[in-house]
């Protein structure tokens, strides 16, 4: 259908590599900030409080806004920090295991409700020194705020995502508080002295940075590494010669990570907006106009990757390139903390369930922007 298709609500849809990755990377197009939602007016979608909030976390930011915010935080997960994390995320991966092992025994289990939808949270919680009791709550809140993230929302869905967001900024204003009260070395105590410092003294406005990157930074942790999770061991169990090798090859799980996040995204789109009129591969562009980045098909783009339907972990160099974790300023900021999760995980699955299968298809849940499987069925015998 081309490079840049024309969709009915009046938005692009990009369809190939070059043109999604030169989007992400270029000043002419920039993300959907406060201004540009207060611009669309009322009584749609872009005015919804759970969207204006979006308008004012990191992905919602334009520079020089997005400068401050991605510097205040630096490499979060710099090597020094993954390596702190290692340990503590295996303990949590040998839990939910055992926890998975028992249900086996039993019959079937849910993968993604026991472990996948289960690790990215209890990491998040490990980092962030986030109370385990609190891990439903926050599961629970994020995948509704996450609708004022999807390509078309429907009214119910922004009325929860809408209630969402007020559950969140209870949380992490409490959250905040809290470590005025009692400040330490945990990272978000860390964050409240470079924003008092970055706001000259002005609590409030230190206050409200850290609670939007606290915020934001959770949903989109949970919203995706989620999804990666479920779908390594669904992908992997639709490729039994591959999963067999990789068994026997466990250096190489990186380099599978890649092709699965190549092959099946967990977010299969991004969007952005015109900074002026444009012309976008010889389609006139108006200023204001939104386009889609179709990660999942840029990813497919034969032009990039030969044979791009098959899916094979022993792909190399620029045929494994894939846009899952975006490009540009906007480049996912959890990239390492996704993948340290996935490696420790598919590692421990692999050793200890050599006869694990997948049991019945995954039941996914009707997202586009940032998919969620809600069911994946397994057993070992
Ligand atoms: C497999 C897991 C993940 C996937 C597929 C993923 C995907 C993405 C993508 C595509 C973007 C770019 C969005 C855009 O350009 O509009 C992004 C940005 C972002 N991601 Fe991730 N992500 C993952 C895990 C994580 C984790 C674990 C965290 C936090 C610990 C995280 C935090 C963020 C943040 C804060 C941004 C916005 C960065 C900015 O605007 O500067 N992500 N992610």
């Amino acid at each position: 259908m081309g490079e840049v298709v024309p969709a009915p609500w009046g938005a692009f849809l990009l369809t190939t590599y070059d043109v999604c990755d030169h989007v992400l990377r270029s000043k002419s197009w920039v993300a959907l900030d406060s201004e540009w939602r207060a611009r669309q007016g009322e009584g749609n979608r872009w005015a919804a409080p759970a969207s204006r909030e979006l308008g004012r976390a990191l992905q919602g930011l334009n520079p020089p806004q997005h400068t401050r915010f991605r510097r205040s935080v630096g490499h979060i997960f710099d090597r020094a920090t993954l390596a702190r994390l290692h340990d503590p995320v295996t303990r949590a991966v040998d839990a939910l295991l055992d926890r998975l092992a028992l249900r086996m025994r039993d019959g079937e289990a849910n993968f993604a409700e026991l472990v996948a939808e289960e690790l990215p949270v209890t990491s998040m919680g490990l980092w962030l020194d986030l109370p385990p009791a609190d891990y439903p709550l926050l599961r629970e809140l994020t995948h509704h705020q996450v609708y004022a993230q999807e390509l078309l929302p429907s009214a119910s869905q922004i009325a929860l995502s809408n209630a969402a967001t007020l559950g969140l900024r209870d949380y992490f204003g409490e959250l905040v508080r809290e470590r005025r009260r009692k400040p330490g070395t945990d990272v978000v105590s860390r964050w409240l002295r470079t924003w008092d410092e970055l706001e000259e003294g002005d609590r409030d406005a230190a206050d409200e940075a850290v609670y939007l990157l606290t915020m934001f930074l959770v949903i989109a942790a949970q919203e995706t590494t989620s999804t990666l999770l479920s779908s390594m061991i669904w992908t992997l169990d639709q490729h039994p010669d591959q999963l067999n090798w990789l068994r026997g090859n466990p250096q190489e799980i990186p380099g599978a990570l890649e092709e699965i996040l190549r092959y099946d995204a967990p977010v299969h789109l991004t969007t952005r907006a015109a900074a002026e009129d444009t012309v976008l591969a010889g389609v006139p562009i108006a200023k204001d106009q939104l386009v889609h980045t179709l990660i999942a098909s840029a990813n497919h783009d034969p032009a990039r990757t030969t044979d791009p339907e098959t899916f094979d972990i022993r792909r190399q160099g620029r045929h494994l390139s894939h846009l899952a974790f975006g490009g540009g300023i906007h480049y996912c900021i959890g990239a390492g903390l996704a993948r340290l999760q996935a490696h420790i995980l598919l590692d421990a699955v692999l050793r200890r369930f050599p006869t694990l299968r997948v049991s019945a298809p995954p039941v996914w849940e009707p997202r586009v922007a940032f998919r969620r499987m809600t069911t994946l069925q397994v057993v070992d015998h």
